[in-house]
């Protein structure tokens, strides 16, 4: 599976939105370090808070059914914040790959998400 393949199930993906809000639709595909490929769309909900972008629905996807490895994600728009920490959870080398407005845009989750959150038990106060 090559990036230009995986940009293409995340536009498959981005079919299925459901943004009856905001009328933009993403989509991602997530592949893992075993070759298997999720994918997600956004999905909204009238109390907005509830709205899921396309990054998680396809992460949590993937973990749910038991994979913890990831090489590269392909989303049709730039990930926000919570994305960010939520991939760097499993992968913070990650290859992201954008579908910018010049053709593909390719990323390190670590560039776009420098000093991500990870829990330090013994800094707890
Ligand atoms: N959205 C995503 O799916 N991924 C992102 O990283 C940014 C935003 C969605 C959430 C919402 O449904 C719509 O885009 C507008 O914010």
């Amino acid at each position: 599976m090559n990036k230009e393949e995986l940009m293409r199930l995340a536009k498959d993906a981005a079919e299925n939105a459901y943004h009856p809000y905001s009328g933009f639709s993403v989509g991602a595909a997530l592949l893992t370090a075993r070759g298997s490929v999720f994918t997600g769309a956004n999905v909204e909900n009238a109390s907005f808070g509830a709205t899921c972008c396309a990054e998680r629905v396809a992460l949590f996807s993937a973990v749910a059914a038991g994979e913890r490895e990831f090489s590269v994600l392909a989303v049709t728009a730039m990930p926000c914040g919570i994305c960010r920490q939520a991939l760097s959870e499993f992968a913070p080398d990650l290859t992201v790959c954008v579908d910018g407005k010049d053709g593909m845009e390719e990323y390190t989750l670590s560039k776009l998400l420098p000093h991500s959150f990870t829990f330090d038990k013994e800094k707890k106060i």
